[in-house]
């Protein structure tokens, strides 16, 4: 079976919902605690045995090409201060991955975002991290799907339950339990953006995908979808119909940094267990809560 070593992160979204900072900055670059969101993800890949990855943006996006640049500058002035241990930084994250980039050119879906994707790709399995999604776990998430891709021999899709009023904002999918596995359900059909009475389950995927390149000549043919955009749900979904996914609970904690509440969300957790952060973000939190209490 091959080896997974690539992925691909969409990050040319238009970020609508993290209006109006994102319209300067792309929301694949807004921080938890120091890092951006991106940084997250590349990392996540790295430490999955990911050696290669593709980030989808567009024109307004530079400042992730930047972030994985050298910067010889900086690195330089950092040196004369004496803070080698800073400029290292910047080079682990610079070096972390082959990472390289493509313009999408026209926002018309996530679906579409990937399809650009097809020559990196090659002939090869790959993961798919979706650019505002970032996930704290044990075991990188990736790596949980590339486990399970190579046990079952099948594209998997990362899923988790969601409160059913808020289903329709995601996926729901069609699944059977797969014997002796509590975390791995075999899909056979999926929806996305369900209205009222079309939800097959609560299961939604959220943020993470390991596909073949048969996705490719599905996504080339298919008709705009929910919101007008190339749904890449919907080509998952002739996949799971002809030849079936397994849909994968994964361990860990999402938060989305596209959605207001996701990126502070987020923030407020790191901040509260980072080395530099924590104690003193902690003590505050305590005073700030008890505050609100009164
Ligand atoms: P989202 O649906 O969260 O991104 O896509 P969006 O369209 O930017 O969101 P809003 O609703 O306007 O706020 C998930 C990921 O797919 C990328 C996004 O950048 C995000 O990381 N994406 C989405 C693309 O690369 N291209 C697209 O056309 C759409």
């Amino acid at each position: 079976m091959q080896k997974v070593t690539k992925a691909v992160i969409p990050a040319a979204g238009l970020g609508t919902r993290m209006l109006p900072i994102s319209h300067a900055v792309p929301k694949e670059m807004l921080p938890i605690v120091d890092l951006p969101a991106v940084a997250y993800l590349v990392e996540e890949a790295a430490k999955s045995g990911i050696t290669d990855i593709l980030v989808i943006t567009n024109r307004d996006k530079d400042a992730i090409e930047d972030f994985f640049d050298y910067s010889p500058e900086y690195e330089a002035a950092l040196n004369a201060k004496g803070r080698g241990e800073d400029a290292a930084v910047l080079r682990r994250f610079a070096d972390l991955a082959n990472v390289t980039f493509l313009r999408q050119k026209e926002a018309k879906g996530l679906g579409h975002a990937v399809g650009r994707a097809r020559a990196f790709v090659g002939d090869e399995p790959f993961v798919v991290l979706y650019g505002d999604d970032v996930i704290f776990s044990r075991t990188p998430v990736a790596k949980q799907l590339i486990d399970a891709y190579e046990k079952y021999e099948r594209p998997v899709v990362g899923v988790k339950r969601v409160a059913p009023e808020q289903l329709q904002k995601y996926c729901s999918l069609k699944v059977s339990p797969i014997e002796g596995d509590t975390a791995a359900f075999y899909c056979d059909d999926m929806i996305e953006k369900p209205k009222p009475g079309e939800e097959f389950s609560n299961l939604s995927i959220l943020g993470r995908v390991l596909l073949t390149p048969a996705v490719f000549d599905i996504i080339d043919a298919l008709p705009p979808g929910a919101g007008g955009e190339i749904q890449l749900t919907d080509a998952m979904a002739k996949i799971a119909r002809e030849s079936g996914v397994t849909a994968l609970e994964f361990e860990g904690d999402r938060y989305d940094l596209g959605s207001k509440v996701g990126f502070l969300t987020a923030n407020v957790v790191a901040g509260a267990s980072h080395p530099e952060t924590g104690e003193e973000f902690r003590a505050f939190l305590k005073r700030f809560v008890a505050e609100m209490d009164k």
